[in-house]
């Protein structure tokens, strides 16, 4: 399981479920953020204020938020965004997300980002998510078929086109190093 970073210390944070009154607010939040209250991973559309949902909040205010889905044996982690980045706050809500999921049984945790995500790309890989899959032109399609107002181009100014899977295996409880947050620094490659 992943484990939150230093910064995580420094920020008084609490991570709880969403409760029913706040799910308008989900939605606004949602729309500003990604422009539709729908996100697609895999040839279907989520509405996103619908399903299970982890805050995390600094009092009032809300610092970041994680949608996942349980189907299937597996828990899909749909939505995962810190408002302010690099305090701890994506951590500490993926780790919680593993908790819910571990609980609820599920013996796998997936999802996928965009191809041009490499700053998530990092974030997962780094807490022990591998890259399983490469859908091309998935996002193409969902764009065509489902939500035409995904972004033509995202990060880094790339074309916004694949869908990318990783997952991490949530089997043993007391495997700490499947899904576990990487803290060694990296060797030299030669
Ligand atoms: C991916 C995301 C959820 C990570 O959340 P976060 O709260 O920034 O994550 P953390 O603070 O726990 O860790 C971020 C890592 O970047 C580092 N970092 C430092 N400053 C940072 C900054 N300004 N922005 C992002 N990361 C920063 C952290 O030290 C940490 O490094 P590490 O991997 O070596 O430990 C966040 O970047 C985000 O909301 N991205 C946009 C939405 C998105 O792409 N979601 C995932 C798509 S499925």
């Amino acid at each position: 399981m992943p484990n939150a970073t230093p910064e995580a210390t420094m920020v008084a944070r609490a991570i709880r479920p969403i409760r029913l009154e706040e799910r308008g607010e989900l939605d606004r939040v949602i729309v500003k953020r990604w422009g539709s209250p729908y996100t697609v991973s895999r040839g279907s559309l989520h509405r996103v204020s619908e399903l299970p949902c982890l805050l995390a909040t600094d009092g009032d205010r809300w610092l970041g938020v994680a949608v996942y889905r349980l189907a299937a044996g597996a828990c899909e982690l749909v939505l995962l965004e810190a408002f302010e980045r690099g305090h701890g706050t994506g951590t500490a809500l993926l780790d919680a997300v593993v908790e819910q999921a571990r609980a609820a049984g599920a013996r796998r945790l997936w999802l996928v980002t965009t191809n041009d995500n490499v700053d998530a790309l990092r974030f997962y890989q780094r807490r022990g998510l591998r890259l399983v899959r490469l859908w091309p032109d998935a996002v193409t399609q969902a764009r065509k078929l489902l939500k035409p107002e995904i972004p033509l181009v995202g990060d880094h100014g790339i074309s916004i086109r694949d869908e990318l899977e990783l997952d991490c295996p949530l089997t043993d409880p007391s495997d700490r190093l499947t899904c576990q947050h990487v803290t060694s620094k990296p060797t030299e490659r030669g």
